[in-house]
């Protein structure tokens, strides 16, 4: 089968293919024959100036083509999607049976890829906030895989305002399209606040502007890889308070709040309350060009491989 690895070089590294045997899942664990990997910002990020071969993770869809030892509640050939911490790239791929859930019959695997995971990080990060149904949101990184869906979230739950910060003007037509009131830039002065909830998947230096554009007992959800310091006086001047979420801390800590999640996550799928945007679908060999989209901030949406 075909797979894509890692090879560092200091600086974004090779992404090199090679032919190897299938792999053979091990106890608890899935074989799926891959139809589509999410690319993901964290695994971009890492390649970059990386010492050693980064494992190449992400969200994969496909049907299972075999069952490792002990794994009940699964059958061959059904269709499954899931995260996979390395080896996603590939034609085949070994998913763990507690991070597999089936696709329903009306979605396909591209946007089974694109609606799971982003949409249970921008749902749960949403739900941290606790946010009622008369307030304001602004979602950063809002065209990006998980910001079109936190957009979307905000909108089916009610809130009286949303807004989208990016990091170019040229993705303001395409956040006004998924349902964002005004459009910011990051390096804009004023951020059109206050905002009584801010989803933030960018981190570092713009935690700070983020924070000054708190309402009153306003609430920031960081969830981003970008990490950052957060200045505790603006918060005391606000009242305001800054809330972390990980989607891998749900999963492995409140796996029936997460089943729950993920129902309403197809609930809405099914409604239309919540459309994934795909970006580009490039073939497995193409991997360079799609982590180059997301590297470049070009992506409108989710990054899929397609083997
Ligand atoms: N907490 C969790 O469990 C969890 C899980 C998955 C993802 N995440 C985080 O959620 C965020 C979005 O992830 P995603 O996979 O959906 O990716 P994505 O949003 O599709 O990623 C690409 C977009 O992110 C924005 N961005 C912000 N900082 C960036 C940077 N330093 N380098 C490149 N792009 C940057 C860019 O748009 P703009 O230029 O318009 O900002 C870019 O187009 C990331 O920070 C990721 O780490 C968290």
């Amino acid at each position: 089968m075909l797979r894509i690895r890692h090879q560092a070089d200091g600086g974004a590294g090779l992404l090199r293919a090679e032919r190897v045997r299938r792999p053979e899942p091990g106890a608890g664990e899935l074989l799926v024959r891959v139809r589509a990997i999410g690319v993901t910002l964290p695994v971009v990020r890492r390649l970059r100036g990386s010492a050693g071969p980064v494992p190449l993770g992400g969200e994969v869809a496909g049907e299972v083509a075999a069952l490792g030892p002990g794994v009940t509640g699964f059958a061959v050939g059904e269709r499954v999607t899931g995260l996979c911490f390395a080896d996603a790239y590939a034609e085949y791929a070994v998913l763990g049976a507690t991070m597999a859930s089936r696709i329903p019959d009306r979605a396909t695997e591209v946007e089974a890829v694109a609606l799971v995971r982003s949409g249970l990080v921008a749902g749960g990060a949403h739900a941290a906030a606790r946010p009622e149904p008369h307030e304001s949101v602004l979602v950063t990184a809002a065209a990006g895989g998980v910001g079109t869906l936190a957009l979307q979230y905000a909108r089916a739950a009610g809130a009286s305002r949303v807004v989208a910060a990016v990091g170019s003007a040229d993705k303001a037509g395409f956040v006004r399209a998924l349902g964002a009131d005004a459009v910011v830039h990051y390096g804009d002065a004023d951020w059109g606040g206050p905002y009584d909830v801010i989803l933030d998947g960018v981190g570092g230096d713009l935690l700070t502007p983020a924070v000054r554009a708190l309402a009153p007992g306003g609430r920031l959800v960081a969830f981003s890889s970008g990490g950052g310091t957060v200045e505790a006086y603006e918060l005391l001047l606000r009242g305001a308070s800054v809330i972390g979420f990980q989607i891998r801390a749900l999963v492995t800590g409140h796996p029936e709040l997460h089943a729950r999640r993920l129902r309403e996550l197809w609930h809405l799928h099914a409604t239309g309350a919540l459309r994934p945007a795909v970006h580009a679908e490039i073939p497995l060999t193409g991997a360079a060009r799609a982590h180059a989209l997301l590297e470049e901030r070009r992506n409108l949406g989710k990054v899929v491989l397609v083997p």
